[in-house]
Protein backbone atom coordinates (compact mmCIF):
# COMPACT_ATOMS: atom_id res chain seq x y z
CA UNK A 1 0.00 0.00 0.00
CA UNK A 2 1.77 2.94 -0.85
CA UNK A 3 -0.23 5.26 1.42
CA UNK A 4 0.78 3.20 4.05
CA UNK A 5 2.04 5.90 6.83
CA UNK A 6 0.35 5.37 9.97
CA UNK A 7 -0.92 2.12 11.49
CA UNK A 8 -2.36 0.59 14.94
CA UNK A 9 -1.88 -2.56 17.22
CA UNK A 10 -3.55 -3.91 19.98
CA UNK A 11 -3.37 -6.95 22.21
CA UNK A 12 -7.13 -8.49 22.73
CA UNK A 13 -8.52 -11.48 24.98
CA UNK A 14 -6.14 -13.67 27.34
CA UNK A 15 -2.44 -12.51 27.84
CA UNK A 16 -0.20 -15.04 26.33
CA UNK A 17 3.57 -14.85 26.71
CA UNK A 18 5.55 -13.10 23.51
CA UNK A 19 2.27 -10.73 22.59
CA UNK A 20 5.46 -8.12 23.69
CA UNK A 21 7.85 -9.37 21.35
CA UNK A 22 5.38 -9.69 18.67
CA UNK A 23 4.92 -5.75 18.96
CA UNK A 24 8.33 -5.07 19.17
CA UNK A 25 8.32 -6.65 15.84
CA UNK A 26 5.99 -4.51 14.00
CA UNK A 27 7.04 -1.40 15.60
CA UNK A 28 10.50 -2.21 14.64
CA UNK A 29 9.35 -3.49 11.24
CA UNK A 30 6.91 -0.51 10.64
CA UNK A 31 9.76 2.18 11.88
CA UNK A 32 12.20 0.89 9.35
CA UNK A 33 10.16 1.30 6.72
CA UNK A 34 9.11 4.49 7.39
CA UNK A 35 5.55 4.30 8.86
CA UNK A 36 3.75 5.37 12.62
CA UNK A 37 2.57 2.85 15.05
CA UNK A 38 0.07 3.80 17.45
CA UNK A 39 -0.59 1.20 20.39
CA UNK A 40 -4.14 0.96 21.17
CA UNK A 41 -4.42 0.24 25.08
CA UNK A 42 -6.92 -2.74 26.62
CA UNK A 43 -7.78 -4.28 23.05
CA UNK A 44 -11.49 -3.27 21.71
CA UNK A 45 -12.16 -1.03 24.92
CA UNK A 46 -9.53 1.22 24.31
CA UNK A 47 -10.33 1.20 20.12
CA UNK A 48 -13.50 2.45 21.08
CA UNK A 49 -12.44 4.72 24.33
CA UNK A 50 -10.39 6.55 21.88
CA UNK A 51 -7.44 5.84 23.80
CA UNK A 52 -4.14 5.61 21.20
CA UNK A 53 -0.40 6.18 22.32
CA UNK A 54 2.52 6.77 19.57
CA UNK A 55 4.92 4.06 20.03
CA UNK A 56 8.24 5.19 18.99
CA UNK A 57 11.29 2.51 18.23
CA UNK A 58 13.00 3.00 22.16
CA UNK A 59 9.27 2.42 23.55
CA UNK A 60 9.48 -1.69 22.42
CA UNK A 61 13.10 -1.85 24.05
CA UNK A 62 13.96 -4.43 27.06
CA UNK A 63 10.46 -6.09 26.36
CA UNK A 64 11.11 -9.24 24.33
CA UNK A 65 11.64 -11.15 27.49
CA UNK A 66 8.56 -10.12 29.46
CA UNK A 67 5.47 -11.90 29.82
CA UNK A 68 2.01 -10.14 29.60
CA UNK A 69 1.63 -7.54 26.82
CA UNK A 70 2.51 -3.57 27.85
CA UNK A 71 -0.60 -2.53 25.80
CA UNK A 72 -3.03 -4.11 27.95
CA UNK A 73 -6.05 -6.48 27.27
CA UNK A 74 -9.56 -6.82 28.51
CA UNK A 75 -12.12 -8.09 26.95
CA UNK A 76 -14.86 -6.02 25.41
CA UNK A 77 -18.64 -6.56 24.94
CA UNK A 78 -19.51 -3.20 23.65
CA UNK A 79 -17.10 -4.46 20.69
CA UNK A 80 -19.39 -7.28 19.94
CA UNK A 81 -21.95 -5.21 18.97
CA UNK A 82 -22.45 -2.96 15.62
CA UNK A 83 -22.66 0.40 17.45
CA UNK A 84 -19.44 -0.25 18.98
CA UNK A 85 -17.57 -1.06 15.94
CA UNK A 86 -18.72 1.79 14.31
CA UNK A 87 -17.50 3.82 17.32
CA UNK A 88 -14.03 2.03 16.47
CA UNK A 89 -14.20 2.66 13.03
CA UNK A 90 -14.67 6.50 13.50
CA UNK A 91 -11.92 6.71 16.18
CA UNK A 92 -9.52 4.55 13.63
CA UNK A 93 -10.46 7.29 10.70
CA UNK A 94 -9.68 10.11 13.94
CA UNK A 95 -6.10 9.04 14.54
CA UNK A 96 -6.12 8.58 10.53
CA UNK A 97 -5.04 4.89 10.59
CA UNK A 98 -4.64 3.39 7.45
CA UNK A 99 -4.29 -0.28 8.76
CA UNK A 100 -5.07 -1.99 11.92
CA UNK A 101 -2.69 -5.00 13.52
CA UNK A 102 -4.87 -7.44 16.09
CA UNK A 103 -3.19 -9.94 17.85
CA UNK A 104 -5.43 -12.35 20.01
CA UNK A 105 -7.55 -15.57 19.97
CA UNK A 106 -10.44 -16.67 17.88
CA UNK A 107 -13.04 -14.21 19.72
CA UNK A 108 -10.96 -11.43 19.06
CA UNK A 109 -10.49 -12.22 15.29
CA UNK A 110 -13.99 -12.85 15.10
CA UNK A 111 -14.52 -9.18 15.80
CA UNK A 112 -11.35 -7.86 13.78
CA UNK A 113 -13.27 -9.95 11.02
CA UNK A 114 -16.33 -8.09 11.23
CA UNK A 115 -14.74 -4.73 12.05
CA UNK A 116 -12.85 -5.02 8.43
CA UNK A 117 -16.30 -6.77 6.26
CA UNK A 118 -18.51 -4.12 8.01
CA UNK A 119 -15.55 -0.87 7.48
CA UNK A 120 -13.48 -2.30 4.58
CA UNK A 121 -10.81 -2.03 6.76
CA UNK A 122 -7.43 -3.33 6.28
CA UNK A 123 -7.24 -5.59 9.39
CA UNK A 124 -4.40 -7.86 10.35
CA UNK A 125 -4.66 -10.97 12.91
CA UNK A 126 -1.45 -12.09 14.81
CA UNK A 127 -2.68 -15.52 16.55
CA UNK A 128 -1.88 -14.86 20.01
CA UNK A 129 -2.94 -17.40 22.75
CA UNK A 130 -2.06 -20.06 24.80
CA UNK A 131 -4.70 -22.45 23.64
CA UNK A 132 -3.21 -23.09 20.32
CA UNK A 133 -6.95 -23.45 19.12
CA UNK A 134 -6.50 -21.24 15.57
CA UNK A 135 -7.40 -23.05 12.57
CA UNK A 136 -4.97 -22.18 9.93
CA UNK A 137 -1.11 -21.63 11.65
CA UNK A 138 0.79 -24.93 13.20
CA UNK A 139 1.76 -22.40 16.68
CA UNK A 140 0.03 -19.67 18.53
CA UNK A 141 2.29 -17.12 20.52
CA UNK A 142 2.56 -18.55 24.20
CA UNK A 143 1.72 -21.95 23.65
CA UNK A 144 4.82 -23.21 23.94
CA UNK A 145 5.50 -20.97 27.15
CA UNK A 146 2.14 -22.18 29.06
CA UNK A 147 3.36 -25.73 27.65
CA UNK A 148 6.44 -25.24 29.65
CA UNK A 149 5.16 -24.03 32.38
CA UNK A 150 2.83 -26.61 32.90
CA UNK A 151 5.76 -29.45 32.40
CA UNK A 152 7.62 -27.60 35.17
CA UNK A 153 4.67 -27.62 37.76
CA UNK A 154 4.06 -31.12 36.85
CA UNK A 155 7.64 -32.33 37.40
CA UNK A 156 7.38 -30.82 41.03
CA UNK A 157 3.70 -32.35 41.49
CA UNK A 158 5.16 -35.73 40.19
CA UNK A 159 7.70 -35.49 43.30
CA UNK A 160 5.10 -35.68 45.84
CA UNK A 161 2.80 -37.60 44.00
CA UNK A 162 5.11 -40.36 43.74
CA UNK A 163 6.35 -40.50 47.37
CA UNK A 164 2.88 -40.63 48.50
CA UNK A 165 1.81 -43.19 46.11
CA UNK A 166 -0.78 -40.61 45.08
CA UNK A 167 -3.29 -40.37 41.37
CA UNK A 168 -2.82 -36.83 40.65
CA UNK A 169 -5.83 -35.31 38.71
CA UNK A 170 -3.80 -31.97 36.97
CA UNK A 171 -6.53 -30.17 35.18
CA UNK A 172 -5.09 -27.46 32.44
CA UNK A 173 -6.43 -24.46 30.42
CA UNK A 174 -7.19 -24.41 26.66
CA UNK A 175 -10.74 -23.25 26.89
CA UNK A 176 -13.08 -25.56 24.67
CA UNK A 177 -9.80 -27.18 23.34
CA UNK A 178 -7.53 -29.93 23.98
CA UNK A 179 -4.57 -28.87 22.78
CA UNK A 180 -2.50 -27.73 25.87
CA UNK A 181 -3.93 -30.56 27.65
CA UNK A 182 -2.59 -32.93 25.25
CA UNK A 183 0.79 -32.18 24.49
CA UNK A 184 1.37 -31.09 27.68
CA UNK A 185 0.44 -34.43 28.87
CA UNK A 186 2.87 -36.17 26.65
CA UNK A 187 5.68 -33.79 27.87
CA UNK A 188 5.09 -34.85 31.40
CA UNK A 189 4.86 -38.25 30.67
CA UNK A 190 1.82 -38.30 32.13
CA UNK A 191 -0.54 -41.58 32.20
CA UNK A 192 -3.76 -40.71 31.11
CA UNK A 193 -4.91 -37.40 29.24
CA UNK A 194 -8.49 -36.16 28.86
CA UNK A 195 -9.42 -33.82 26.17
CA UNK A 196 -12.83 -32.59 25.09
CA UNK A 197 -12.31 -34.35 21.37
CA UNK A 198 -12.07 -37.33 22.21
CA UNK A 199 -15.22 -39.40 23.81
CA UNK A 200 -15.75 -42.62 26.08
CA UNK A 201 -12.34 -41.55 28.03
CA UNK A 202 -13.86 -42.35 31.42
CA UNK A 203 -14.13 -45.67 30.73
CA UNK A 204 -10.64 -46.18 29.11
CA UNK A 205 -9.25 -44.11 33.00
CA UNK A 206 -11.01 -47.14 34.20
CA UNK A 207 -9.61 -49.71 32.61
CA UNK A 208 -5.83 -48.24 32.78
CA UNK A 209 -6.78 -47.89 37.07
CA UNK A 210 -7.81 -51.68 37.57
CA UNK A 211 -4.66 -52.60 35.36
CA UNK A 212 -2.42 -50.74 38.07
CA UNK A 213 0.01 -52.60 39.58
CA UNK A 214 1.98 -53.42 43.10
CA UNK A 215 4.94 -51.75 41.66
CA UNK A 216 3.22 -48.55 39.86
CA UNK A 217 0.91 -46.80 42.60
CA UNK A 218 1.11 -43.12 41.49
CA UNK A 219 -0.26 -41.57 38.44
CA UNK A 220 -0.64 -38.04 36.58
CA UNK A 221 -3.55 -38.02 34.89
CA UNK A 222 -4.05 -34.57 32.93
CA UNK A 223 -7.34 -33.45 32.36
CA UNK A 224 -8.35 -30.25 29.84
CA UNK A 225 -10.53 -27.68 31.41
CA UNK A 226 -12.90 -28.22 28.70
CA UNK A 227 -13.31 -31.76 29.17
CA UNK A 228 -16.57 -32.61 28.57
CA UNK A 229 -16.92 -35.91 30.71
CA UNK A 230 -17.32 -34.70 33.58
CA UNK A 231 -15.52 -31.87 35.26
CA UNK A 232 -12.08 -32.65 37.25
CA UNK A 233 -13.57 -32.92 40.77
CA UNK A 234 -16.37 -35.39 39.52
CA UNK A 235 -13.79 -37.75 37.39
CA UNK A 236 -11.25 -37.81 40.50
CA UNK A 237 -14.33 -38.70 43.18
CA UNK A 238 -15.42 -41.44 40.37
CA UNK A 239 -11.82 -43.10 40.58
CA UNK A 240 -11.99 -42.89 44.58
CA UNK A 241 -15.09 -44.42 44.98
CA UNK A 242 -14.19 -47.37 42.47
CA UNK A 243 -10.97 -47.79 43.66
CA UNK A 244 -10.79 -47.77 47.58
CA UNK A 245 -7.52 -48.49 48.05
CA UNK A 246 -6.47 -45.28 45.87
CA UNK A 247 -5.27 -41.91 47.41
CA UNK A 248 -6.27 -39.02 45.15
CA UNK A 249 -5.44 -35.39 44.87
CA UNK A 250 -6.82 -32.70 42.49
CA UNK A 251 -4.41 -29.76 41.09
CA UNK A 252 -5.94 -26.60 38.92
CA UNK A 253 -2.40 -25.07 37.65
CA UNK A 254 -4.60 -21.71 36.86
CA UNK A 255 -3.25 -18.47 35.26
CA UNK A 256 0.19 -19.90 36.55
CA UNK A 257 0.26 -21.30 33.32
CA UNK A 258 0.00 -18.01 31.18
CA UNK A 259 2.38 -15.68 32.58
CA UNK A 260 6.04 -15.73 32.85
CA UNK A 261 9.14 -14.95 30.39
CA UNK A 262 8.34 -16.34 26.60
CA UNK A 263 10.72 -18.78 25.61
CA UNK A 264 13.11 -19.21 22.55
CA UNK A 265 10.66 -20.39 20.60
CA UNK A 266 7.35 -17.99 21.37
CA UNK A 267 9.82 -15.37 20.88
CA UNK A 268 10.99 -16.14 17.46
CA UNK A 269 7.19 -17.24 16.50
CA UNK A 270 6.26 -13.44 17.53
CA UNK A 271 9.04 -12.05 16.06
CA UNK A 272 8.46 -13.85 12.35
CA UNK A 273 4.52 -12.88 13.13
CA UNK A 274 5.31 -9.15 13.62
CA UNK A 275 7.25 -8.51 10.89
CA UNK A 276 5.10 -10.46 8.32
CA UNK A 277 1.96 -8.28 10.04
CA UNK A 278 3.46 -5.28 8.50
CA UNK A 279 4.69 -6.64 5.28
CA UNK A 280 0.85 -8.21 4.77
CA UNK A 281 -0.52 -4.31 5.37
CA UNK A 282 2.17 -3.32 2.87
CA UNK A 283 1.34 -5.62 0.32
CA UNK A 284 -2.43 -4.32 0.76
CA UNK A 285 -3.68 -7.33 2.60
CA UNK A 286 -6.76 -6.50 3.94
CA UNK A 287 -8.51 -9.36 6.48
CA UNK A 288 -5.87 -12.10 6.73
CA UNK A 289 -4.47 -13.76 9.73
CA UNK A 290 -0.21 -14.07 9.51
CA UNK A 291 0.16 -18.04 10.40
CA UNK A 292 2.72 -20.72 10.78
CA UNK A 293 2.54 -23.65 8.51
CA UNK A 294 5.04 -26.39 8.15
CA UNK A 295 7.87 -23.29 9.44
CA UNK A 296 6.31 -21.13 6.51
CA UNK A 297 4.56 -17.75 7.23
CA UNK A 298 1.11 -18.25 5.67
CA UNK A 299 -2.19 -15.57 4.96
CA UNK A 300 -5.38 -17.23 6.06
CA UNK A 301 -8.59 -15.47 5.46
CA UNK A 302 -9.76 -13.93 8.86
CA UNK A 303 -13.27 -14.82 8.52
CA UNK A 304 -12.10 -18.94 7.27
CA UNK A 305 -9.89 -18.61 10.91
CA UNK A 306 -13.12 -17.77 12.75
CA UNK A 307 -15.42 -20.51 10.92
CA UNK A 308 -13.21 -23.61 10.72
CA UNK A 309 -11.89 -25.94 13.75
CA UNK A 310 -8.39 -26.83 14.00
CA UNK A 311 -8.13 -30.69 14.21
CA UNK A 312 -6.47 -32.45 17.57
CA UNK A 313 -3.33 -34.71 16.19
CA UNK A 314 -4.80 -38.30 16.96
CA UNK A 315 -1.48 -39.71 16.46
CA UNK A 316 -0.18 -37.80 19.80
CA UNK A 317 -3.11 -39.33 21.81
CA UNK A 318 -1.65 -42.82 20.75
CA UNK A 319 1.55 -42.57 21.80
CA UNK A 320 0.31 -41.70 25.48
CA UNK A 321 -0.96 -45.32 25.19
CA UNK A 322 1.97 -46.37 23.64
CA UNK A 323 4.49 -45.47 26.27
CA UNK A 324 2.69 -45.83 30.11
P1 LIG B 1 -9.68 -14.51 22.51
O1 LIG B 1 -9.40 -13.51 21.45
O2 LIG B 1 -8.48 -14.83 23.35
O3 LIG B 1 -10.39 -15.73 21.97
P2 LIG B 1 -12.23 -13.56 23.61
O4 LIG B 1 -13.02 -14.70 23.05
O5 LIG B 1 -12.52 -13.18 25.02
O6 LIG B 1 -10.67 -13.82 23.57
O7 LIG B 1 -12.47 -12.33 22.67
C1 LIG B 1 -11.82 -11.10 22.91
C2 LIG B 1 -12.71 -9.95 22.50
O8 LIG B 1 -13.01 -10.05 21.09
C3 LIG B 1 -14.09 -9.93 23.15
O9 LIG B 1 -14.07 -9.32 24.43
C4 LIG B 1 -14.89 -9.09 22.18
O10 LIG B 1 -14.62 -7.71 22.34
C5 LIG B 1 -14.32 -9.53 20.83
N1 LIG B 1 -15.16 -10.59 20.27
C6 LIG B 1 -15.21 -11.89 20.63
N2 LIG B 1 -16.12 -12.57 19.91
C7 LIG B 1 -16.69 -11.65 19.07
C8 LIG B 1 -17.73 -11.71 18.07
N3 LIG B 1 -18.35 -12.85 17.79
N4 LIG B 1 -18.03 -10.56 17.44
C9 LIG B 1 -17.40 -9.41 17.70
N5 LIG B 1 -16.42 -9.29 18.63
C10 LIG B 1 -16.06 -10.38 19.30
O1 LIG C 1 -7.83 -18.16 26.11
C1 LIG C 1 -6.80 -18.20 27.05
C2 LIG C 1 -7.31 -18.68 28.39
O2 LIG C 1 -6.22 -18.70 29.29
C3 LIG C 1 -8.03 -20.02 28.36
O3 LIG C 1 -7.14 -21.11 28.32
C4 LIG C 1 -8.85 -19.94 29.62
O4 LIG C 1 -10.01 -20.74 29.53
C5 LIG C 1 -9.23 -18.49 29.68
O5 LIG C 1 -8.28 -17.78 28.89
C6 LIG C 1 -9.25 -17.92 31.07
O6 LIG C 1 -9.73 -16.64 30.99
P1 LIG C 1 -9.64 -15.58 32.19
O7 LIG C 1 -8.23 -15.12 32.29
O8 LIG C 1 -10.58 -14.52 31.79
O9 LIG C 1 -10.03 -16.32 33.44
Amino acid sequence: MENLKRIAVLTSGGDAPGMNAAIRAVVRTSFNNGIEVYGIMRGYDGLIKNDFRKLESRDVSNIIQTGGTILKTARCPEFREKEGRIKAFENLKKNKIDGLIVIGGDGSFAGASLLSKEHNFPVIGIPGTIDNDLYGTDYTIGYDTALNNIVAAVDKIRDTASSHNRIFFIEVMGREAGFIALRSGIASGAEAILIPEVNGQIEKLMELMSKRTQDKRSSIIIVAEGEREGNIFDIAKMVEKKFKDVDVRVSILGHIQRGGSPTAFDRVTASRMGVAAVDALMNDQRSIMVGIANNDIVHVPLNKTVKLNKSINMGLLEIVDILI
